[in-house]
């Protein structure tokens, strides 16, 4: 028999399925809900309330309300609070990571690590919004005074991926919530039990009410028209992909609101014939199989120099063959499914294109028959430049390898695309290093690592892959306006 998730958790009110404004939980207007499945299973384990605009625009106007009190408040008080639901989020992480597996379908252990990481910023911001400092800045008069002060955006709207159910939504809440700001977030329609939990953990921290709001919906176009169009709506931050980034940025043009957007990758990792292997193999199974191959910064084209190739292809077939695809519930399981049937036919049309194009299927390459929606490892050979799976974000746990010849050319080849997020690459010869970091046309570069996130470090792309950036010290500054005050005829 099946056992229920809120039977799996040790602490039942973790498990929510009302949407949450103003610290109330609510059902949708008209009682309509949405269901959640396991992705493993394919079943149902939520019915989640379906918010319309009119909830949406309700919950704008409660943040609003509800930061005109914050943002009065000192750094201090709210960094306490955020301090306090730091400490929540660890005490009930294995509670937390059982939600995030059961609605997402990761294992249980990169739930755990995800929990962690969602709590670090949490931390992070507590301290950094006690940081938010201005300038004194000298004028040409002897008798005035320039001064620049930061002050809270106003109230942000977040929309937020079911990749990372959690982190994605702390990397945004952290640093609004700690320089003054309000939030209303509408969290993936896949993954809303994450969202929930976090905000009952927030109550419970002594988070005035209105000040974070969640709007569950399946209809993201209505309640998106809302976030991007309201006029107490200063800021959008986004996760997710670049077509939807564009359409949202498009939309908050008319009321001309900042916005960041965190969008789609299409990560390039070079391996040079002077690298070390035995480094080398651990940092693309990480980069290319965390999560299935769902996050924005996986290893979408693994670019390896013509010397070892053939050893590369040869070790990482052997590794892969190890991989367990299950269900969190599985203690076997080293990976879990795809998100939606949907995603796993994509991966699987891709596959096929790229064959019909000339590639060679080395391991993998079959859709897996259900229940749930699994793809299994897949290496692909026989590559080029000119095939549509060099440019597309594959989105799953298929290992896409190509070869090149000399320094330059993997360089070219990692640049020939619209994005920049993440490229990785794995030399042992230093000059190489500086040289090829520096031509990388991205947001964050992993030298010999691919494990590069971290709540201290600024999460972000260039090109078509997003503006802004999360985490680290300047993580703050998209939550900020920038006042100049200008004290004149002081004597
Ligand atoms: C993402 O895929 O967007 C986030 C990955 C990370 O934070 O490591």
């Amino acid at each position: 028999m099946t056992v229920q998730l809120v039977d799996q958790l040790n602490d039942p009110k973790l498990f929510r399925q009302q949407a949450y404004i103003n610290g109330q939980w609510l059902d949708a207007d008209n009682n309509d809900t949405f269901a959640v499945t396991d992705p493993a299973t394919g079943k149902i384990i939520a019915n989640v309330a379906n918010l319309g605009a009119a909830q949406t625009v309700a919950a704008i106007e409660v943040a609003d309300q509800a930061m005109r009190q914050w943002r009065l408040q000192s750094a201090k008080t709210r960094a306490d609070i955020l301090e306090c639901w730091h400490q929540l989020i660890l005490h009930n992480s294995e509670d937390l990571a059982i939600i995030m597996s059961a609605e997402q379908g990761k294992t249980l252990a990169e739930s755990r690590g995800e929990i962690g990481y969602s709590a670090s910023f949490i931390k992070w911001f507590a301290e950094e919004g006690k940081r938010v400092y201005g300038d004194v800045i000298p004028l040409a008069q002897s008798d005035r005074r320039g001064i620049a002060i930061k002050q809270p955006i106003g109230v942000v709207a977040a929309i937020t991926p079911w990749n990372f159910p959690s982190a994605m939504i702390t990397r945004k809440v952290g640093p609004a919530l700690s320089v003054g700001c309000a939030v209303v977030l509408k969290p993936a329609a896949e993954t809303p039990l994450s969202a929930l939990a976090l905000a009952e953990l927030a109550e419970r921290a002594g988070l005035p009410a209105g000040l974070f709001n969640i709007v569950t919906s399946e209809d993201a176009v209505a309640v998106g028209a809302e976030l991007t169009s309201h006029p107490l709506v200063k800021k959008l931050t986004f996760t997710g992909s670049t077509p939807v980034g564009k359409l949202l940025m498009a939309q908050c043009a008319s009321t001309v609101k900042r916005t960041s957007m965190e969008l789609g990758g299409n990560a390039p990792i070079i391996v040079f014939d002077d690298a070390d292997l035995d480094l080398v193999l651990p940092g693309v199974i990480n980069a290319k199989f965390r999560n299935s191959g769902q996050t924005c910064i996986s290893a979408n084209r693994i670019i390896v120099q013509e010397g070892i190739y053939q050893e590369f292809i040869a070790r990482l077939s052997m590794a892969v063959a190890e991989f367990n695809f299950g269900a969190y519930t599985d203690k076997g399981s080293s990976h879990g499914p795809l998100i939606t049937a949907t995603a796993a036919k994509n991966v699987d049309e891709k596959v096929k294109r790229a064959v019909a194009e000339g590639a060679t299927v080395v391991c993998g390459g079959q859709l897996s028959e259900g229940p749930g929606y699994f793809y299994p490892a897949t290496i692909l050979v026989d590559l080029n430049s000119d095939m549509a799976i060099f440019q597309e974000e594959i989105f799953g746990p298929v290992a896409a390898v190509y070869s090149f010849k000399t320094e330059q050319q993997a360089v070219d080849m990692a640049n020939d695309t619209p994005f920049g997020l993440a490229a990785y690459f794995y030399t042992e010869n230093m000059r190489r290093s500086w040289k090829v970091s520096e031509a990388l046309e991205y947001g964050m570069v992993g030298v010999n690592e691919t494990a590069i996130s971290a709540e201290v470090v600024p999460f972000g792309g260039f090109k078509e892959s997003g503006q802004g950036r999360e985490g680290s010290k300047y993580g703050v500054d998209d939550y900020l306006e920038i006042k100049y005050i200008c004290m004149g005829n002081i004597g």
